[in-house]
């Protein structure tokens, strides 16, 4: 087992199942610690049980995100069980897909309370905890391409996304002098099939895809290799950045490509 994390405590947020739970996965299998800050209480326990049944050692502590609260006794408890922290992962997420003059009150609430809120929550809780430390630590958000490109029907996602981003830049500035580093992981969209509740139908996967230039979506372990690397100490001197990990997504639009635009700049050529 490669020991990139050994001795490294981990707090994961999501990671019941979908892409956290790979990233979860993966930090331990490089030798971190590992809690699950998740509300699903039976994905979560599934994954405590594969994951200790490989020698792993990972924890639940149920936490809505949402909640300060509980925000605060999962970090205490983390600390009374596993004597430190030292990275975060803020990867929990809802999907509210509707054009923003349909959205109820509640469904704009959850989606920037989960992913907005709940960065700003586990970033405190965390950051308290590593500056008493003393030893630097990393936070790492998982964003998304809707943080830097609007779509309909993800008025709240993109929202809470781009708020994210900022989030992440200002605490990048307020933590360096602690050692702690503070970056966004933007995954393109992800295939997460069969372990996911996402609804993501092969019409929108399709679409997406036609803009995506390495032709494909992404997959949940191409996501943990930016995250790790960002948790890792080869990215010790990047912080307040954003990675995107979207085949070149966010790079411009592929769909003014093809032989309309060739005979346009064929005319120019002619004139
Ligand atoms: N899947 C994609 O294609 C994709 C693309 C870009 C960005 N992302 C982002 O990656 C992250 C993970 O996405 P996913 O598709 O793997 O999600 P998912 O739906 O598979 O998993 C989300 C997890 O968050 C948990 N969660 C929801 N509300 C919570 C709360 N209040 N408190 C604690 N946990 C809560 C769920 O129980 C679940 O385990 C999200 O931030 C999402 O926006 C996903």
């Amino acid at each position: 087992m490669d020991a990139t994390f050994a001795g490294k405590v981990a707090i994961v947020s999501g990671a019941a199942q979908g892409i956290s739970s790979v990233i979860l996965r993966r930090l331990v299998e490089e030798g971190a610690r590992a809690v699950i800050a998740d509300i699903d209480e039976a994905r979560a326990q599934a994954r405590v049980r594969e994951l200790a049944g490989r020698g792993c050692d990972v924890r639940f502590v149920r936490t809505d995100v949402r909640r300060s609260a509980e925000v605060d006794a999962m970090v205490e408890r983390t600390v009374a069980e596993c004597g430190r922290v030292d990275i975060l992962v803020h990867g929990a997420g809802v999907g509210v897909h509707k054009e923003v003059v349909d959205l109820t009150d509640e469904e704009w609430d959850l989606q920037l309370d989960v992913q907005l809120r709940g960065a700003f929550l586990l970033s405190r809780a965390v950051g308290r905890r590593l500056i008493a430390q003393r030893q630097g630590g990393r936070i790492i958000l998982i964003g998304s391409t809707s943080g830097n490109n609007a779509r309909v029907r993800g008025g709240p996602h993109a929202a809470s996304k781009a708020g994210e981003i900022q989030l992440a830049r200002v605490l990048a500035m307020e933590m360096g002098r602690h050692g702690v580093t503070v970056n966004v992981v933007s995954p393109g969209l992800t295939d997460i099939g069969g372990i996911s509740r996402s609804t993501q139908t092969p019409e929108y996967q399709r679409a997406f895809v036609a803009q995506v230039p390495l032709g494909r979506l992404a997959t949940p372990d191409e996501i943990a290799d930016a995250v790790l690397f960002l948790a890792s100490d080869r990215a010790r001197f990047i912080t307040g950045q954003v990675l995107c990990v979207d085949g070149g997504y966010s790079a411009g639009k592929l769909a003014v490509q093809g032989p309309s635009v060739d005979a346009y700049y064929g005319q120019i050529g002619e004139a």
